[in-house]
C-alpha cells in the first residue's frame, strides 16, 4: 500500500514548483528510516541545465531532516506520459534507496499511474557499496 501522507506532499510541492521554461510543474517526495517524509519540487532557471529537478530537492531535505535512507518515493506531474524520474534522479535515488525501494509516478492529483522498483529503472547500478574493495 502506497503511503498516502508521502503522494499528498509530493503533490503539494508540486504546486511550488519554479519552472517557468518548461513550464513542466513536478514533484517529488521521500519517506526516510524515520517515517519522516521529505517534499522538493522543480528549480528550474535562466542558464537552463542548472535548473534541479523536483527529486534532487527532496533529497536534499531529507538529508537536512536528518534522514539517510530512502524507504519509499513519489513522483508527480502532469500530461500523459509517465513523470519517470530522469538518468541522474535515478542516480540520486540510488545512492539512499533502501533494497527493493518503490517510486510511485503519479499524476498530478496525485493519482498513482504506475509504480517502480528503483531495481528495474536502474539496473545493475552503481552504488556505495561498489566502492569497497
Ligand atoms: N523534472 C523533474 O523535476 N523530475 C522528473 O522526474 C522529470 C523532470 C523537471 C526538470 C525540468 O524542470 C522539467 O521537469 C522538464 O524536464
Amino acid at each position: 500500500m502506497a503511503d498516502k501522507t508521502l503522494i499528498a506532499a509530493a503533490v503539494g510541492a508540486r504546486t511550488k514548483a519554479y519552472a517557468p521554461y518548461s513550464r513542466f510543474l513536478v514533484g517529488a517526495a521521500v519517506k526516510d528510516e524515520h517515517g519522516a517524509v521529505h517534499a522538493g519540487c522543480n528549480v528550474e532557471n535562466a542558464a537552463y541545465p542548472q535548473g534541479t529537478c523536483a527529486e534532487a530537492g527532496a533529497i536534499a531535505a531529507m538529508i537536512m531532516g536528518g534522514g539517510r535512507r530512502i524507504i519509499e518515493a513519489a513522483v508527480v506531474g502532469a500530461g500523459e506520459g509517465l513523470v519517470t524520474p530522469c538518468g541522474g534522479c535515478r542516480q540520486k535515488l540510488r545512492e539512499f534507496g533502501a533494497p527493493g525501494l518503490a517510486i510511485h509516478v503519479c499524476d498530478e492529483t496525485g493519482r498513482i499511474k504506475r509504480s517502480f522498483t528503483l531495481e528495474e529503472l536502474l539496473p545493475s547500478s552503481f552504488g556505495p557499496e561498489n566502492l569497497s574493495s
